[in-house]
Parts: C-alpha cells; sequence; structure tokens
C-alpha cells in the first residue's frame, strides 16, 4: 500500500532501508495525545469554517477520540513505512472512516501540525518541571522550622568564610529554583503561540480561521508569520535551556551534599533509602543518587548543545532535519523530571549531624570578618581593620586558639581604647547576630525571608488547619 504522503507523483513506495532510515515513530509517538488534541481542534474548525459538514465533524472526533485511546492502551500497532505518529493517526482514522477521514488534511500541513502538537507537549512539559519544582521549594522551606537555629560554616573557594545559618543556606537554593520557575513562566509564554494553519510554510487559500483554533487548543494567540512559524523551534531551544539551568542547579545542589555527607565533612546523613552499597566494601554507604544527579546534568547539557547545532544552518522554512529535534528534548525533559522527582524527597529526609557541625564550628576564623566590621564601626578604615585583624588571626594561630581566646592585651596593640565588649562579636553565634543588612544571614532578616516562603507554601495549609 502507499504511504498517503506519496501521491500519484510516485510510480511507487520508498526504499525499505530509506523508510527505516529516516522514521520517527520510535520517538514521536509520544506527541499522540496532542497530535488527537490538535487535530480535534482543527476538525472542528474546519466545520465552522463550512468546509466539513457538521456530521462530518463528528464521525472525525468520534473517530480521534477512539484512535487517542487505542494508542493509550497501547493497541496501535506503529509502522515504519508510515513513518510518524501523525500518519498514523490520520491513516487510522481513513481506515475507519473512508473520505471523510480524507478531509481532515484540508487546510494543514505536516509541518504546521508537528509544531503545533510539539508545542502542546511543551506547554504539558513545562508545567510539570514547574510542579516538581515548587516540590523541591517546599521541602526545603520545609526544612527551615526544623533547622531554624542551626550555624553552619559558610564557604567561598571551599574554603570557610563566614557563619551563615541553617534556613539561610535552604533559601538559597529556593531563589535559584525560584528563578528557574519564572524563566520557565516565561518561555511557557512564547511556546504557546499557535502555529496550525501555516499550511506548509506560506498559508493556504482555503478560509480557516486560525483564531478559532488557537481558542480551542488554549493558545494565547497566533503566530504571526507562516515562514517563520512552520520552521520555528526557538521555543524548544528556550525549555531545553531551562531545564539546562534546572540541572545545573541541582548538580551544584548535589555536588554540596556529596562532599557534606563524606567522613571528612559529616555535616549530613543521607536517607539510607536513597543510598547504595558497595560490592566488595561492606561498610559502603554511597551516595549514588546524588552522584547521578550530578552526572545526567552531562545529558541535559548535550541535550541543549545538539539542538543549538541542529538548527544553526536551515535555511527557511521547514527542513527535514527539525525532525531530529525531538530525541534531545525528550531526553532533557525525562532527565530533570526524574533528578527532580528525588531531589525533593533527599531534602526532607536528611538530617544535619548536629553535634559534628557544633563541635568544629569555631575553627577557621569564621568570625574574622566581623571582628572587622566592628573595628571598622568604631572609626578604624577599612584597609587598616583588615590588616590588624589579618595580624590577630595570625596570633592566634600560632597559639593554636580561637580569636574569642585571645587576651584582651593582644587585640589592644591593634587599639588602646579596646574594651571587653569587643568579646561581644566574637565566636560565631556573636558573630551571626551581628548581621544587619538586607538579605544577610541576620537572624531577623532571615526570619523575615523564612515566614515569606512559608506563606506561600504553607500559607494555605496553615490556615485550613487552624479552621479545622
Ligand atoms: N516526521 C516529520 C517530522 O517530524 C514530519 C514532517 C513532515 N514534513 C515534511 N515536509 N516531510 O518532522
Amino acid at each position: 500500500m502507499a504511504t498517503p504522503s506519496r501521491s500519484g507523483v510516485f510510480s511507487g513506495d520508498a526504499d525499505r532501508r530509506v523508510e527505516r532510515f529516516s522514521e520517527s515513530i520510535s520517538f514521536d509517538c509520544r506527541l499522540y495525545e496532542q497530535d488527537v488534541r490538535g487535530s480535534i481542534a482543527h476538525a472542528q474548525m474546519l466545520a465552522k469554517v463550512g468546509v466539513l459538514t457538521p456530521d462530518e465533524r463528528d464521525q472525525i472526533v468520534v473517530a480521534l477520540t477512539e484512535i487517542g485511546q487505542t494508542i493509550a492502551a497501547g493497541k496501535m500497532e506503529f509502522r515504519q513505512e508510515l513513518e510518524d505518529i501523525h500518519m498514523h493517526i490520520e491513516q487510522a482514522l481513513i481506515e475507519r472512516l473512508g473520505d471523510v477521514g480524507r478531509k481532515l488534511h484540508t487546510g494543514r500541513s505536516r509541518n504546521d501540525q508537528v509544531a503545533t502538537d510539539f508545542r502542546l507537549w511543551v506547554r504539558d512539559a513545562i508545567d510539570q518541571i514547574d510542579r516538581r519544582i515548587a516540590a523541591l521549594q517546599k521541602a526545603f522551606v520545609g526544612r527551615c522550622d526544623r533547622d531554624t537555629d542551626v550555624i553552619l560554616p559558610g564557604y567561598t573557594h571551599l574554603q570557610r568564610a563566614q557563619p551563615v545559618l541553617a534556613p539561610h543556606y535552604w533559601l538559597a537554593y529556593c531563589e535559584k529554583f525560584e528563578r528557574d520557575r519564572s524563566r520557565l513562566a516565561d518561555c511557557r509564554r512564547r511556546t504557546n503561540q499557535c502555529s496550525l494553519g501555516a499550511a506548509a510554510l506560506a498559508g493556504t487559500t482555503l478560509p480557516i480561521d486560525r483564531h478559532d483554533v488557537a481558542n480551542r487548543l488554549g493558545f494565547e494567540g497566533v503566530a504571526a508569520n507562516s515562514l517563520d512559524v512552520s520552521s520555528d523551534r526557538d521555543f524548544v531551544l528556550e525549555f531545553v535551556f531551562c531545564l539546562t539551568l534546572i540541572a545545573e542547579h541541582l548538580s551544584t545542589w548535589a555536588e554540596e551534599w556529596i562532599l557534606w555527607s563524606t567522613v571528612e565533612f559529616n555535616f549530613i546523613k543521607l536517607p539510607q533509602e536513597f543510598c547504595t552499597g558497595s560490592s566488595i566494601m561492606p561498610q559502603k554507604i554511597n551516595p549514588d543518587v546524588l552522584e547521578l544527579t550530578r552526572g545526567k546534568t552531562a545529558r541535559v547539557i548535550g541535550s541543549l548543545q545538539t539542538l543549538l547545532v541542529l538548527v544553526k544552518g536551515l535555511p527557511l522554512a521547514y527542513n527535514r532535519d527539525l525532525q531530529e529535534d525531538k530525541p534531545p528534548v525528550f531526553n532533557a525533559f525525562d532527565t530533570v523530571d526524574a533528578c527532580l522527582e528525588l531531589a525533593a524527597p533527599l531534602v526532607e529526609g536528611s538530617e544535619l549531624n548536629l553535634a559534628a557541625i557544633e563541635e568544629r564550628l569555631e575553627r577557621g576564623y569564621l568570625d574574622a570578618t566581623t571582628l572587622m566590621e566592628y573595628l571598622i564601626q568604631r572609626g578604624l578604615p577599612q584597609r587598616s581593620a583588615h590588616h590588624a585583624v589579618g595580624a590577630l588571626v595570625r596570633s592566634a594561630l600560632e597559639r593554636r586558639c580561637t580569636l574569642a581566646e585571645l587576651p584582651l592585651t593582644e587585640f589592644q596593640k591593634t587599639d588602646p581604647n579596646l574594651d571587653a565588649s569587643v568579646y561581644n562579636v566574637l565566636g560565631v553565634h556573636n558573630a551571626v547576630r551581628a548581621f544587619k543588612s538586607y538579605g544577610s544571614t541576620a537572624p531577623s532578616e532571615v526570619a523575615r525571608q523564612v515566614a515569606h516562603w512559608k506563606s506561600r507554601f504553607f500559607g494555605a495549609e496553615a490556615r485550613i488547619q487552624s479552621a479545622e
């Protein structure tokens, strides 16, 4: 049987090897639900403008719905010679309805059909990732009450720098993921434009109503230029870029917690259900989920690279190269979706090793900068205060003690007027209390931010609970 896209101009079928080489059904079958939705909207529009009768429309809508159910149930047999999901669904329709089925493809081409289906799919995928990120943010916010007063050493260059409150740490990740969500929302706006009706590249001479189709499919608008939109994959690249940054954020978090879970750091205990053992070393409890989260980021970056290279040399409008856009997007989406699914319970289920953290908190002179700022507030120029505190740290290093353990006479070498009140900013607990600036780790600032995030994620729940 000749395939529907091989018209009378061909005298026979394609070479079997060419069919195998050029099929996309093996991966674009994932678009079946979107294809059915798009075709139903198209048929309804065709009836509205008088191209189909109401009866023909109803037959098509019923048959398409049934075909969708058949595919969902895994009962459609996919055939290479039908190339892609669009041809499979149309062929099934023709097998059921004959000539009525042959009318569905009026006023559209696979070029705008593929683009429309993919926009619908990406829109759903954006919503799914957004829900997953919200769950992860919620897990971080949920930790803030558990770890309220815990102080952690903050690092720069992975060297101990200044003390920070644990909730300050958790909310730092919430902010990063919040930017990811806002990028996704922005990408969603540009994705949510209807391509259908661009036809092959130039539009159509038939009296179609593109705005009607767009409305039925929940698109915000209709893409303005048929040449542009039949080849446009910006939304795909943008989405995968968003996924790449999410993966990067997950990867840096994973790296941090892998370090924290080592004997050397001993800051955190990961839930055992999220760890694996070694086949040779019986004592090992390995952080594989975090390592794979970090490792799988490579795939997502690779997908973005693939897409950027794919489109760089394409002239207007549709080129068959564009069929290659789906595997990298599916791969990037599946990867990030899976990483996010495990990230939230990992954040919830991990425990800070409070005793081990507290025991070593006074090592590393985390209060040195606070001391410097104390001297600045007493009138010393910053450069002089920086130098003076450097000398005090050197003296403490020589005596193998903390800054708080230095005698007052040492401080008075810097400024003879210094009195015992200098000790009020020394030690990490005092140092944290001394912070003031907006967005800092000052307890009042952190409390304000925790309240903001809690009302966002637990506000409704808290209200419901108090009403019960
Ligand atoms: N399988 C193709 C794809 O996914 C369908 C596009 C067909 N258009 C064309 N002019 N051959 O891109």
